[in-house]
This record gives C-alpha cells, sequence and structure tokens, in this order.
C-alpha cells in the first residue's frame, strides 16, 4: 500500500526521495510525488502512474536538501495527479504525505471550508495540511502534535514547512513509521528496504508517537510533548536481498529461494537429542503449553493458506483442535475467548490491518496472542504476546511465496512441540525431523525442473478459467494455487476441496476450463483420482501434481508434473511450488507485470 520516504541532510533530496520510493514500489501504488524545499520554497512534483513518469516531470537541478515522497495507493478519490501526495496548504508552505485513512476527515474540512480553506483534491489526506496551516504558528512540531489531535483513523504522516529548512515532523497511529539515522544525515520512511542502502540503523516510531527531525538529530515525544527515550535497531539483513540479483523477478528470486528460506526458519529450533522443536520466542514455558486445549490461527491470503495447513497438521499430529479463520472476520462476530486458547496471528508484513486489529480485539478479551511474522519490528510481533519470526529474509514481490513455506514450517515446529510433549513418541518425533529436514533439498529438486511447468504455463495461458482441486492437507494448498495464478496472471481460478466440485463447481466443467489436481501418496489418493475421472468425463482438461512412480495418474491426466515422494505431512512445501512456479510462468506467458499486480498491495494497512 501507499509508501513514505523522507530525507534531510547534506546531499539533493530529489534522487534519494525518488530511490527510496523506488524501494517501495513492490509495496503496490497507483500514483507517486515528492516535495522537496529549496530557496524558502515547496517543489511539489507528482503524477498518476509508475515512477518513471514522476521522474520525468522532476527537473534534474531542483536542488534542495529536504524533502518527503509518496506513493500512492488510492482509498478516497481516483487515481489522478491532483489526489497523488503530497498535499499542500493554499499558499504551498507546508507538505504532507499520509498512509492511512482519516475517518473523520468529512467534518473537520466542512469545518476548515466555513473557516475558508479551499480544497482541491477529494482525498482524505489534505485536510492534515490544511489542519496544520490552520493551527501554524511558527513552530511546525506543535502544528502537527496539535493536527494529529483532532484526527480520527489511522496515520502515518511527514510534514514539511518551507520557513523550517531540514526539519521533518512525522507522527503515526496504526501506520507504520521507522526513521533511519545516518552520519548528519536522517531518513524517514514506511518500510525499513526504502532505508537500507543509507543505513541500518533504524528507530521505530510507535502509536501515539512523533517525531522531529533534523540532519543530525531526532527527538521523539508523545501527543503531550513528553520526550520518548528511543531504542535504536539494526537491520539484520543486506541490500543484496532487496534486489533482483539477476533475477528477470523478484517473485523468481523468492520462489527459487525457498529450499533456503524454509532451513533458515528451522535453523536453531530443533531439538535432535529429544525429537522436538525449540521456540523460545513464545514466551510460554512448557508447563503453559501442555495446558493449551484449543489453538486458533488467524491471518488473511496466503498467510491464512498457510495457517490452515498448520491447523490440519494440529489436529492430527498433536490431537489438539485447531482452526484457521479469516481475521476480518473473526474480528467483527464478537469472538469466544476461552480460557486454554492460544491464538497465532499470521502474517508476512505483520502490517495488515485485518489481522492486526482481530489480534487486538482477542487481547482485549484477555487472549493470549503469538506472531507468526516476517518482518522484523512490525506492528503485530511488537504487540503480540510472544511468537516466532520466519527469517525468509525482505519479500518483495506482491504475491507471496516463500514467506508461505516458512510460515509453515514454524508452525510445524510448533505442532512438533505440542505433539511431543503429549502422546508423540521420541521416535516419532525424530522421524518427523528427519522428514522436516528433508523438505528443502526436496523443494531444490522441484525447482530445478522448473523448465516443465514453463512448459505446462505456456500450453493453458489462454485458458479462460482454472479449478484448483486439492483435499485434507493440501486442501489450502489448491486454495493457494487459485489465488497465486488470479493474483499475478488475472486469470479466473477457484480452489476447492476436490470433494465438493460435484456440489456446483462441476458446472464450470468445459474444454476451456482446466483442472488442476493435487494427488499426494496419501489415504485420500484414490478419491482425488475418481474426482478426476468425473472431470475428465465431462471434458475438461485436467493436469496433476502426483508423486513420482503414480503411473495411473498419467492415464487419466493431460499432463502431469511429479513431485518427490515424502511423508504425507511434508506435500504441502511440493505440492504448493509448481503452482508458484505455473502462476508465475503463466503471468510471463501473458504478459503481466509480475512482481507488481494491478491494484493489489503488498501490506494491507486498511481495512
Ligand atoms: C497473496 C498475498 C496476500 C497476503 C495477505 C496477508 O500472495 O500476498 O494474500 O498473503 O494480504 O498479508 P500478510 O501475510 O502480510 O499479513
Amino acid at each position: 500500500m501507499c509508501g513514505i520516504i523522507g530525507y534531510c541532510g547534506p546531499k539533493p533530496a530529489a534522487p534519494i526521495l525518488i530511490e527510496g520510493l523506488k524501494r517501495l514500489e513492490y509495496r503496490g501504488y497507483d500514483s507517486a510525488g515528492i516535495a522537496v524545499g529549496a530557496d524558502g520554497n515547496l517543489h511539489v512534483h507528482k503524477r498518476e502512474g509508475k515512477l518513471f513518469r514522476l521522474r520525468e516531470r522532476v527537473p534534474e537541478d531542483l536542488g534542495g536538501v529536504w524533502g518527503i515522497g509518496h506513493t500512492r495507493w488510492a482509498t478516497h478519490g481516483e487515481v489522478n495527479d491532483l489526489n497523488a501526495h503530497p498535499h499542500t496548504d493554499a499558499t504551498n508552505t507546508i507538505a504532507v504525505v499520509h498512509n492511512g485513512i482519516i475517518e473523520n476527515f468529512t467534518s473537520l474540512k466542512e469545518k476548515l471550508q466555513e473557516e475558508g480553506y479551499t480544497f482541491r483534491t477529494e482525498t482524505d489526506s489534505e485536510v492534515i495540511a490544511h489542519l496544520i496551516a490552520s493551527l501554524y504558528d511558527g513552530d511546525l512540531e506543535t502544528a502537527v502534535r496539535q493536527t494529529v489531535r483532532l484526527l480520527k483513523g489511522t496515520y502515518g504522516i511527514l510534514a514539511m514547512h518551507a520557513a523550517e529548512p531540514n526539519v521533518l515532523v512525522g507522527a503515526r497511529n496504526g501506520s507504520p513509521l521507522v526513521l533511519g539515522v545516518g552520519n548528519d544525515e536522517m531518513f524517514m520512511a514506511s518500510d525499513a528496504t526504502a532505508l537500507v542502502a543509507h543505513t541500518k540503523q533504524v528507530v521505530y516510531i510507535e502509536d501515539g508517537e512523533l517525531v522531529k527531525l533534523t540532519p543530525k538529530s531526532y527527538k521523539t515525544t508523545d501527543l503531550r510533548s513528553r520526550e520518548i527515550d528511543k531504542k535504536v535497531d539494526f537491520i539484520s539483513w543486506e541490500l543484496e536481498e532487496i534486489e533482483k540479483g539477476g533475477f528477470a523477478h523478484f517473485m523468481e528470486k523468492e520462489i527459487l529461494e525457498q529450499s533456503e528460506s524454509i532451513k533458515r526458519a528451522m535453523q536453531g529450533r530443533l531439538d535432535l537429542e529429544y525429537g522436538t522443536g525449540h521456540l523460545g520466542g513464545l514466551n510460554m514455558a512448557n508447563k503453559e503449553l501442555l495446558e493449551v486445549e484449543r489453538v486458533k490461527i488467524i491471518a488473511a491470503g496466503t498467510s491464512l493458506h498457510a495457517g490452515m495447513v498448520a491447523a490440519y497438521l494440529l489436529e492430527t499430529v498433536a490431537r489438539i483442535p485447531a482452526q484457521a479463520e479469516l481475521a476480518s472476520e473473526l474480528r467483527y462476530r464478537n469472538p469466544v475467548v476461552e480460557r486454554n486458547n492460544i491464538y497465532f496471528a499470521v502474517s508476512q508484513s505483520g502490517e495488515t490491518a485485518d489481522t492486526l486489529y482481530a489480534m487486538r480485539e482477542l487481547k482485549r478479551k484477555g487472549a493470549r496472542v503469538l506472531g507468526i511474522c516476517n518482518v522484523v519490528g512490525s506492528t503485530i510481533p511488537r504487540e503480540s504476546d510472544g511468537g516466532v519470526y520466519i527469517h525468509s529474509g525482505p519479500e518483495i514481490a506482491v504475491a507471496s511465496t516463500k514467506a508461505f513455506t516458512s510460515q509453515m514450517t514454524a508452525l510445524y515446529l510448533f505442532a512438533l512441540i505440542m505433539a511431543r510433549m503429549r502422546h508423540m513418541s521420541l521416535e516419532h518425533g525424530l522421524a518427523f525431523i528427519k522428514d522436516l529436514e528433508q523438505v528443502p533439498d526436496l523443494v531444490a529438486r522441484i525447482v530445478d525442473r522448473r523448465g516443465e511447468i514453463e512448459l505446462l504455463a505456456k500450453k493453458y495461458a489462454h485458458a479462460g478459467n482454472f479449478l484448483f482441486l486439492g483435499r485434507g492437507i493440501n486442501y489450502p494448498v489448491a486454495l493457494e494455487g487459485a489465488l497465486k495464478l488470479k493474483e499475478i496472471s488475472y486469470v479466473h481460478a477457484e480452489g476447492y476441496s476436490a470433494a465438493e466440485i460435484k456440489h456446483g463447481p462441476i458446472a464450470l466443467i468445459n474444454d476451456d476450463t482446466p483442472s488442476f489436481f493435487v494427488v499426494p501418496d496419501n489415504g485420500l489418493r484414490d478419491k482425488v483420482i475418481t474426482n478426476m475421472k468425473e472431470v475428465k468425463a465431462r471434458r475438461g482438461p485436467v493436469l496433476a501434481l502426483a508423486v513420482e512412480g503414480d503411473r495411473e495418474v498419467a492415464k487419466i491426466a493431460d499432463d502431469v508434473f511429479y513431485v518427490p515422494p515424502t511423508h504425507e505431512y511434508m506435500y504441502p512445501f511440493l505440492m504448493v511450488v509448481p503452482f508458484q512456479l505455473f502462476a508465475y510462468y503463466t503471468a510471463i506467458e501473458l504478459g503481466r507485470d509480475v512482481d507488481q499486480p494491478r491494484n493489489l498491495a503488498k501490506s494491507v494497512t486498511v481495512e
């Protein structure tokens, strides 16, 4: 979603701002803009569309050593140059960028209009610029503080004033802001990926905090002007991790990285002596874990699918009732929080509003909520009672891939811990670990044969609709296969339990609707084969992911991709990778923007 960057220091600001926005492109946006202060004026340039269009408009010799920039993902008002940020006051002396939604903007706007302020855009954000102007009395920090006290809703804000050179003021409530501390220069951004090219020292701004930057200093205060001591954190990843490094797309890089990222997610967390896992971040003693009677997982999108796989595993392996649910739905159904239940909030970004707000609601009701997140320092892990970082490294492509397999890895380890504390023997625990440890190599073997998937994608890319069908622990994998395909190729795809097609979706079957089946060698294999035959009998093209050696599948399906054999619980890892690759190559075949698909945002920070 929207991205924010700010700079004050000795260097020309515009190239730094545009480079920062480039790093934030992955979040998804539809317009971009910058404001740079020079010679007592603010120079504002904004433009609909991709960044290169903005770059065309920004003069080479703009000058100015401080400024703010923004990539906008439209919520209020259509996508056009005018609605892009930064927004300015009537005299063009104050510029503001804003992430989030101001819920009371209509009443604030009406009041300002009565006072004679004229609005130029349809956005909620413009109201912030006028409010600051109306409250400004020679000190930007004070005016921003007074302004945010009037706002209802969510915001990450960065503001500048033409008369206060090299000063930026930021404020946060619900939309992330992180400060980058450089040598005689300061940066501000909505996420650390925009900073890492300049500095690895960061300070995470919390809700209710305000920060004033100058090139050599930063001061953090609360809304009552009380100073807050902030700790400097260090970004642990390298710049190369957010660069394509020779790959055509981030998505390709991230799919191919999975054998490594899965290994990282289990690194240091396997106990080979006692055949169990070790997840210290849960902050729960074994005695407390033993008392857990039910596990609930809340998440959105791909993270929900990882949670669904894990819920299945928790019930079958650990024999603990477990359920994964859409965070957006849980939040508004007044959920019953029971003693001895624990909740996991699963989120790659750690910022997804639906998941975060559901987590807060659960916590208000007294629940213990643990996070399974990738982005270190993001809001969900900071607000949770404990949790696990999956250590996938930055995931830049909008479509989530490596986070999915690492989220599963972390939750598999949790299931192992819970199972070993209950009925699972040491011998079975060790066998589980052995199977899990083999996953990275098996994933590497699949990825090495990606050319086969590319051919399949070329053959089927022009089909009108797809069904993705799986059962049991692989049912969520089918959902994920469909989600991946529709997200990045815009081909209509639905995921179902293979058993469910006869209850409706089979009506869709025709020669332009391929069905892609997951056929592992488990107890449900024969049932899935029956479903494949049902589709075949109706002249639907059939594709299958099957296990090496399963010749019967090849007799029914038009095309088969074989995965190596593994334990039945490990198939979700092996089956999802071909689906990710299939979506990727289909999108390429159709000429789509793979890393930044239309309308989508990487981190969905609004409800
Ligand atoms: C799918 C995708 C989205 C996210 C969802 C949750 O490829 O990227 O469905 O999975 O928006 O995001 P996180 O995991 O950041 O909470």
